[in-house]
């Protein structure tokens, strides 16, 4: 389903984010971590980890996950998901890329 435009927030050029990886965008009370993947895409969670509130912005990429920074716990980027043995999930927000801006929904 295509979204009503003026649910897009520009972010940032592509170029702000060096590959593999993050940005913390702060909106309102949200603060989001904008993570950019080896091949280009972007991906976006609530930049607060389901375990003890760890920064997933400052967490390390691997492959399509991120590793949060304080105990390691292994998070899924496209849908927030934890990797099992460890339980939760993370608000993820859609992301598109036009013309090199990027752009984040916030429904
Ligand atoms: S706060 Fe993220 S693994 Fe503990």
């Amino acid at each position: 389903m295509t979204k009503a435009t003026e649910n897009w927030i520009e972010i940032c050029s592509l170029d702000e984010i060096p590959p593999s990886q993050a940005r913390t965008v702060n909106i309102g009370n949200a603060s989001i971590a904008v993570f950019r993947l080896s091949d280009d895409r972007i991906k976006a969670l609530e930049n607060r980890c389901p375990h003890k509130n760890g920064p997933l912005a400052e967490g390390i990429i691997s492959g399509d996950d991120v590793l949060c920074p304080l105990h390691n716990w292994r998070i899924h980027l496209e849908d927030g998901q934890v990797a099992a043995p460890d339980q939760g999930c993370v608000k993820t927000y859609s992301t598109k890329i036009e013309h090199g801006i990027v752009f984040l929904d916030l429904e």
